[in-house]
């Protein structure tokens, strides 16, 4: 490795609080075999959606709890908190093949009146 790339990394692993490289190198080779799993479509991945949004909006909590109902082959759980009077953030555990999930996500992402949304792409942890 040249030597000022490994010096930019070994900056980065102490701020972020590794004791050695190996292990930095270890969550860093796990990160690049969970992403590969994502971008196997039929592999089985585990998900987690979070979505902010304004239950005022028209129908939308409906929309939502729709999407979730026809999907419940992989909606494992979710939970609701009611933020303040207007926003509600919801979280939905996804397990499925990564284009299911990955489906699942953008169209509870995308639904209108939706304010953030973002998946958190991860894995059932039995390969690593
Ligand atoms: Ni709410």
């Amino acid at each position: 490795m040249p030597p000022r790339l490994a010096e930019s990394f070994d900056n980065v692993i102490r701020r972020k609080g590794y004791s050695n490289r190996s292990e930095a190198v270890r969550d860093i080779v796990r990160r690049f075999l969970v992403e590969e799993e994502w971008a196997e479509q039929s592999a089985e991945v585990v998900g987690t959606v979070t979505l902010v949004y304004d239950h005022h909006v028209h129908d939308l909590a409906e929309a939502l709890t729709d999407l979730q109902h026809r999907s419940h082959n992989q909606v494992i759980c979710s939970q609701h908190v009611h933020l303040d009077e207007h926003n509600c953030l919801e979280t939905v555990v996804l397990r499925g093949e990564a284009s299911a999930v990955r489906k699942i996500a953008d169209q509870l992402i995308a639904a209108r009146g939706v304010k953030h949304g973002q998946l958190v792409c991860t894995t059932t942890g039995r390969e690593l």
